[in-house]
């Protein structure tokens, strides 16, 4: 059934104007049909009323981890709960990660990803983790790419002794993504130095969450984005990096960026808004819950990510999550290195970015569409089908009352997990409808997400960026210089 959005104020990336929005229901493409003044409603068709609210392209989190098998557990929210969370704060696509164990084929490790994320309530799409190496990574890396839209591979740069890629897998990798055109996406953090960091906290006497990010200062990530950056840089292959928390993993971006590198930033909501010493907290249970990876940091560097999100140096936002509730986190209760890394926030990226970026003053609401959801769209090839309020896209729409507020906590939120990393943040600016793929999945509190209603995104490889990239690499070109033999 058709669904039409009347008395709104349309705000895309690029443009703030007044209009109706009509959509297609999902019978009927799940697309919008029409946007202009005064629109009719055709029979039968929903009205929403969006009177002194926005109408903007649904949230893309391009990082979340639902129902990751991680440490020894398997996070809390499955692929269900977690998207259906999702669009109870207006996002309504998520792009998550494949990651296969060390030796198990990406193809295999695909399949079961896409079972799992079968329940989804809003669309997906993957990324692939490259976690090992062999010709069978290499091979399967092109099907994924050419058969299945998946055109972006993520390499763990710590979580030694289990997923971590080393240079060898990085500079094999990332060659391969060139000839694919796939982009190649980095968790920056120098493994070698956060397993040393974390046996010496250990033997120091150190067990608890306190000592998590004294095992990861900044450095330890400054040290991978720009070593990430340059094997980027030397291969000529565009780079995303994921979650950059510390201002000096900033500083490496912008440096190969002002270089003519292209260099893509995300950051989390949860990196923008929450101080380091919740890891000093008293009560073990509220300090364990913090524990993620890279960890929350001073407000030195939280300046620095607003800045650099501003600045347009960072590109999206994201909330990596990956929630695991107490019980879980109690692994780590003698030894905090056993606390399932992961903190959730995919029902309050929206609410956050705007009430501290654009009720801050920091962003304009057209920035705040850019980085909550075009950009991604952009850079993981989904625009304009996702990303854009246009006749033809996907009618994935948050209608956003920037004058209600609400008051974030575990009590209310629709999270399958027992905690929240913004517990008591009142945030003004709430989604009040949700629609997904012209369905409302969201109405003025009313969650009527659908299991099974999302769709798998197939992404192809996006080919401007590579385009651009290849016309700067002039080592291709190069040819061996032809010399004389010796007498
Ligand atoms: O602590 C985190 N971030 N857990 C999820 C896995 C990852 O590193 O992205
Ligand atoms: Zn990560
Ligand atoms: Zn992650």
């Amino acid at each position: 059934m058709a669904i039409l959005i009347r008395g709104g104020t349309v705000v895309d990336a690029n443009r703030t104007y007044r209009a109706d929005v009509l959509c297609h229901g999902n019978d009927a493409g799940g697309t919008i049909a029409a946007i202009g003044e005064a629109l009719d409603a055709p029979a039968g068709a929903t009205v929403v009323d969006a009177g002194g609210q926005y109408v903007m392209p649904g949230g893309i989190d391009p990082h979340t981890h639902m129902e990751l098998p991680f440490m020894g557990t398997r996070a809390s929210d499955d692929f269900f709960t977690g998207t259906a969370a999702g669009l109870a704060g207006g996002t309504t696509s998520i792009i998550d990660f494949v990651i296969p164990s060390p030796k198990q084929p990406l193809m295999g490790a695909f399949r079961e990803w896409r079972g799992w994320a079968e329940k989804a309530a809003s669309d997906y799409g993957f990324h692939v983790a490259v976690t090992w190496w062999d010709q069978s990574v290499h091979d399967d890396m092109g099907t994924l790419v050419h058969e299945h839209g998946v055109s972006s591979f993520k390499h763990f740069m710590a979580y030694k002794n289990a997923i971590m890629a080393d240079d060898e897998i990085l500079v094999k990798s990332f060659a391969r993504s060139l000839e694919l055109g796939a982009l190649p996406t980095v968790h920056a953090e120098n493994g070698e130095l956060v397993f040393q960091l974390q046996k010496e906290m250990l033997a120091r006497g150190f067990t608890g969450p306190e000592a998590h990010p004294l095992s990861r200062p900044p450095q330890v990530e400054a040290e991978a984005a720009n070593r990430a950056i340059r094997i980027a840089q030397v291969l000529g292959v565009p780079v995303y990096i994921v979650h950059v928390s510390a201002k000096e993993a900033l500083d490496a971006i912008v440096r190969g960026r002002s270089e003519g590198h292209r260099v893509f930033g995300e950051v989390l909501a949860g990196h923008l808004v929450i101080d380091e010493s919740v890891y000093r907290d008293p009560d073990w249970t509220r300090a364990a819950a913090h524990v993620m990876s890279p960890p929350f940091r001073t407000q030195e560097h939280r300046d620095a990510l607003w800045n650099g999100l501003q600045a347009g140096q960072l590109h999206t936002t994201a909330t990596d999550h990956c929630v695991f509730c107490a019980s879980q986190k109690a692994m780590g209760r003698d030894d905090f290195t056993r606390i399932p890394n992961g903190c959730g926030g995919v029902e309050d990226r929206m609410a956050i970015l705007w009430h501290h970026g654009v009720n801050a003053g920091r962003l304009t609401p057209n920035e705040f569409v850019r980085v909550t959801s075009t950009n991604a769209a952009q850079i993981f090839n989904l625009y304009p089908r996702k990303g854009a309020v246009e006749v033809g896209a996907d009618a994935d729409i948050v209608v956003w009352d920037p004058q209600a507020s609400r008051t974030i906590s575990v009590k209310t939120h629709h999270q399958n997990v027992d905690f929240n990393v913004f517990e008591g943040m009142t945030v003004q600016g709430v989604a009040t409808h949700t629609l997904a793929r012209g369905e409302l999945a969201w109405a003025n509190g009313d969650l009527r997400a659908q299991r099974g209603a999302g769709r798998y995104l197939k992404r192809p490889p996006n080919a401007a960026y590579f385009d651009a990239v290849r016309v700067a690499n002039h080592r291709r070109e190069a040819k061996p210089v032809e010399r004389k033999a010796e007498v």
